[in-house]
């Protein structure tokens, strides 16, 4: 059986450590234990481009493994030339970078491991949170007494909920399609507000935490910016393309927004010129952005490795896969968190 996996390159670093497992030299840890069972592993970083190792191997693969740090993008395109695909595992969470419908329509299952990453994204968040609203000096604020909510509540931004709680944020709000179980909301003290033009003017700070999908893209837009509280702050750990590039530039430029800050770009690795690279608010500050690397640390890659081995597992001796992990099953979503369908 012919194994696919697009990784990120990791070089010298992740030649000298081994917990660098989601790399092209590390392999995931899975090499050897592939191999002995007769499988072809091809492992690349290139994926770009009819002449790319992606787009040559795509065509014979069963199983593709790829990344969201360093995503493949595997287009309906691609996937009509990927004769034998049946699966496609994402080391780690968020599977937008495959088109998912056109994966229904080829009966290619999709999956993520679910909850590998959710806390280091968490944690990102808090950093970025505290990076932007304590700038330096007459942009430096307290998030104390500051309204924050998170769009998307599942497990990244449940978790973010919780960190925030001992700021003793004025209120911490949520817009998501699918509520929070009481209790749950109840022991973070979150409200859910179910207008997103209203979520977003009631925010001193918005996280956002939810998938990328047909229903979020570009959502954050010129005119839902126009909404937002001047001088607000955003930090996105989602996904890029959930808001619109210029216009986040923009609004950060015109004090619109105050701060926005994030890992993850609409385009993966993001060209030189991208704008959020260098984009200000009017005193220069307010650019938290960096690689996408929050939900790739050690602790992450040693569970996205596992979790990715125990999905290949479940796959090769024909067992059932964890309903947790399943995106997209037999010609079907089994998620509820890519759209509302
Ligand atoms: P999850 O599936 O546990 O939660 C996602 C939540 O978003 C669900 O509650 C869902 O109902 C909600 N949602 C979906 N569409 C929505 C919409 N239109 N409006 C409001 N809420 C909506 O997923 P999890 O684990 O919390 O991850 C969320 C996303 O974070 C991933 O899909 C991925 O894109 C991103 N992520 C980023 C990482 C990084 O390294 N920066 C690492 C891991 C995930």
């Amino acid at each position: 059986m012919k194994v696919l996996a697009i990784l990120y390159q990791g070089g010298e670093a992740a030649t000298n450590e081994p917990r660098l497992l989601g790399t092209v030299e590390n392999k995931l840890g899975i090499q050897q234990w592939l191999e002995s069972q007769g499988h072809e592993f091809i492992v690349s970083s290139s994926k770009e481009g009819p002449d790319s190792d992606f787009q040559k191997h795509i065509v014979d693969a069963e199983i593709l493994i790829t990344t969201p740090f360093h995503p493949g993008y595997l287009t309906r395109e691609l996937m009509e030339k990927a004769k034998n695909l049946k699966i496609c595992i994402t080391a780690g969470v968020g599977s937008d970078h495959i088109d998912l419908d056109a994966a229904v329509d080829h009966n290619i299952q999709v999956l993520e491991v679910s909850g590998s990453n959710v806390v280091s994204v968490a944690e990102h968040v808090m950093m970025s949170v505290l990076l932007l609203v304590s700038e330096i000096a007459r942009n430096a604020f307290d998030l104390e007494g500051k309204v924050v909510g998170t769009l998307g509540a599942g497990r990244i931004g449940y978790r973010v909920l919780q960190r925030l709680q001992p700021f003793n944020c004025k209120e911490l709000l949520y817009y998501d399609y699918s509520p929070l179980p009481a209790a749950a909301a109840e022991s973070v003290g979150a409200r859910r507000v179910e207008d997103l033009k209203e979520f977003v003017s009631q925010c001193d700070l918005v996280t956002i935490n939810c998938p990328l999908h047909e229903g979020t893209r570009g959502l954050i837009n010129a005119d839902l910016l126009k909404h937002f509280k001047k001088g607000a702050w955003i930090v996105n750990t989602a996904r890029g393309a959930i808001c619109d590039k210029d216009a986040i530039a923009a609004a950060l430029a015109s004090g619109q927004i105050n701060g926005y800050a994030g890992d993850v770009w609409n385009v993966q690795p993001a060209p030189k010129d991208h704008i959020w690279r260098t984009m200000k608010n009017h005193l220069g500050g307010g650019n938290g952005m960096v690689p996408h690397y929050s939900g790739t640390t050690l602790d992450a890659q040693a569970r996205y490795a596992n979790g990715t081995k125990t999905i290949l597992e479940n796959y090769l001796q024909n067992r059932p896969q964890e309903p947790q992990n399943i995106i997209v099953g037999d010609g079907r979503y089994e998620s509820k968190a890519y759209g509302q369908r």
